[in-house]
């Protein structure tokens, strides 16, 4: 059989990242531009300077991209780019990046919604056992995923507030770690200890979250003892939060396995990334009897390989875009397709 080469475009936030996929799960080629540290002094991404960085570097991040695959456009088969969820302005620079590429090369216009990429990320890692389940935790995203087939994707539950990445940046924010504080958490919650009690927020029958809860316990418990002249204990708010919406996540997940009767449980978003979170459903899985798998850690926050990897199945499906396309910002993963 011919071999499938998918060239995919992701600018949804503070990543310009460019990918050739070859038969969906084959990372040929993948540059990314991060602005991380342009973002860093204002605590959190501006979406004005998203878009003007994503416009001053793409055309390099494509070059580079395909030098490194030393590959041409006329080896790629289709163009795939995020057009939703993420910041519109952001999002633009690679729908208008996109339409231009397949206009000047005649190639297909593949639309890929970010949480599918997200999900797709797993592609590296093997291959998938339906029906599945994915937890995806994002910095925008929260969610349970029920997928009965190849690229069919239905939401059981989500948060009713702020994700998960969300409510890790902010609490890493009032401790003194810059943006994005996750992964430093993640780090300090392996050297301390749990001894903050901290809200169960959503403790219900329900698939859905709250982080917000817990997240204003932590605000309120650091603004409480610095008014009394205490230090906080970095280390231990840190375990104690990980340890907390770690059980939140994987409590919900297990019963959604059980109750769903899947084969498989599938790891998805930026927040993948976490090490508690990663031991704490590897052992759920074990004790059940279910498949797992994970990203590998570069494929866990914002890449352009796991949009090629959801545009190759999206291509085989026959989801095409024309040149009408607009970014979607706060498109839904609850459709079959995009
Ligand atoms: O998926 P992603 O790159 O962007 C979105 O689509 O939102 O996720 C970024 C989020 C940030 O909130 C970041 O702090 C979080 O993922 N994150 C982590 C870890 N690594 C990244 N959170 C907890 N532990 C980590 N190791
Ligand atoms: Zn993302």
């Amino acid at each position: 059989m011919k071999d499938i080469y998918v060239f995919a475009i992701e600018t949804s936030c503070d990543e310009t990242s460019a990918s050739i996929i070859k038969n969906g799960n084959v990372d040929v080629a993948t540059v990314t531009s991060t602005q991380i540290d342009i973002h860093k002094k204002f605590g959190g991404v501006v979406p004005e300077i998203a878009s003007r960085n994503h416009s001053a570097v793409i055309t390099m991040v494509f070059e580079e991209c395909l030098k490194k695959a030393n590959l041409t456009f006329n080896d790629m088969d289709a163009i795939a780019v995020t057009y939703g969820p993420g910041l519109n302005g952001a999002l633009l620079v690679g729908v208008e990046a996109a339409k231009a590429l397949s206009y000047a090369t005649n190639r297909p216009l593949v639309p890929v919604n970010h949480m599918a990429g997200h999900i797709y990320a797993n592609k590296f890692s093997g291959d998938f056992k339906f029906p599945l389940l994915a937890l995806v935790v994002s910095g925008g995203h929260t969610e349970l995923i029920y997928m009965e087939k190849e690229y069919s994707f239905k939401k059981i539950g989500g948060t009713l507030d702020d994700s998960v990445g969300e409510a890790y940046d902010k609490v890493a924010r009032v401790i003194g770690i810059p943006y994005p504080g996750g992964p430093e958490m993640d780090k300090l919650a392996q050297v301390g200890k749990h001894s903050y009690n901290l809200p169960h927020a959503k403790n219900d029958k329900s698939y859905d979250f709250s982080f917000s809860g817990i997240k204003s316990a932590v605000i309120n418990l650091v603004h409480n003892e610095t008014q009394r002249k205490r230090e906080i204990n970095k280390e231990d708010l840190a375990t104690s939060f990980q340890e907390t919406v770690v059980d939140i996540l994987v409590k919900k997940t297990e019963r959604a396995i059980k109750e769903y009767e899947v084969k498989q449980l599938l790891l998805a978003g930026g927040v993948s990334a976490n090490s508690g979170l990663r031991k704490a459903i590897k052992e759920v899985c074990n004790n059940l009897g279910v498949s797992l798998l994970m990203p590998e850690l570069r494929y866990c926050t914002d890449n352009a390989s796991m949009i090629g990897a959801a545009g190759y199945q999206a291509y085989l499906k026959g989801d095409r875009a024309d040149f009408s396309l607009d970014p979607n910002p706060g498109l839904d993963l609850d459709k079959e397709g995009v």
